[in-house]
């Protein structure tokens, strides 16, 4: 299985060999309508996938990304952690280099900045600017990243980028060959991108609301979908997701985040992850 080099906060790496066996093998069009750092979609096989995410900088990123060559890429890349003498520990040249990002928008600096970043968050301010604070001495670009990324360099030009909210996402053409896979922030338990409105909008109770509706006229016209959540987090159960599944299945994971860097889930806290699914 494929890692993505983004290290994304809610990325379903650790999840993967828990989710693809209870997806369909046979898919002609798969929609991840949350991409987010890519974990799962890399890990489709599919005749064609379509990566959607709200945040546009991330999408900006992978689509430049996708039309450089591995080569032009890696240069760039080390050039500019040159030019910024960037490291586990020099500070000023993640403040200088991130803001350049805010003048600029450099896709390739956002890329170093999540990479430098703390806890590789993709954090931005109401003002729209990246203000995620600098990872000292724990997160970097390194060989592991290096290597994750001309590992997954090549599935990103099977894929096709849309940077929208979900509910304005064009699902018309679905048919029962089609997979629809949904991981929207969890209401009761928060990445990043989901404490309030950080140049994107939080996450709410309406979100939920909405989401399931869509997927609930996936359902009414054949299309397969999955939904990946929490349904109980530290003693807080999602009642409107706890209800709304009961029509459909429900896979129960074992979520272990022991040892993960997704500190926004407590590792001791009784969290039940799920999949549910549609058929
Ligand atoms: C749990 S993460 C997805 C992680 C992804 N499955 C992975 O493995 O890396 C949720 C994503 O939903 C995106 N998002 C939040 N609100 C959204 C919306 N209204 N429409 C589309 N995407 C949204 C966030 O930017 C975030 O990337």
């Amino acid at each position: 299985m494929l890692k993505s080099p983004m290290n994304y906060i809610g990325g379903k790496y650790k999840l993967l060999s828990q989710i693809l066996p209870l997806f369909p093998s046979d898919i002609h069009t798969f929609v991840d309508l949350f991409a987010g750092g890519l974990d799962i979609a890399i890990n489709i096989h599919s005749d064609y996938i379509i990566c959607n995410d709200i945040n546009h900088y991330l999408i900006g990123m992978y689509v430049e990304m996708q039309h450089m060559n591995i080569d032009a890429l890696l240069r760039r890349i080390h050039f500019t952690i040159n030019e910024f003498a960037l490291s586990k520990t020099n500070r000023e040249g993640y403040i200088a280099l991130r803001n350049r990002f805010n003048a600029e928008h450099d896709n390739i600096d956002l890329f170093l900045l999540i990479c430098y970043g703390f806890n590789h968050q993709l954090r931005f301010n109401n003002n729209g600017e990246f203000n995620n604070p600098f990872g000292i001495n724990r997160s970097s670009y390194n060989e592991k990243i290096e290597n994750n990324l001309i590992a997954w360099h090549p599935y990103l030009q099977q894929m096709h980028f849309v940077a929208t909210d979900f509910r304005n996402i064009d699902l018309q053409n679905l048919g029962p060959r089609d997979f629809v896979y949904a991981d929207p922030p969890y209401l009761i338990s928060c990445g990043s991108y989901n404490d309030g409105k950080r140049g994107f909008e939080g996450w709410r109770e309406q979100d939920d609301l909405d989401l399931f509706t869509l997927l609930d006229q996936l359902d009414d016209r054949g299309v397969r979908f999955a939904l990946s959540n929490v349904i109980e987090h530290k003693g807080t159960i999602n009642t409107h997701l706890n209800d709304w599944r009961r029509r459909y299945h429900t896979h129960f994971l074992n979520a272990n985040y022991a040892n993960s860097s997704y500190q926004y889930i407590d590792k001791t806290a009784n969290t039940k992850e799920v999949l549910i699914t549609n058929y």
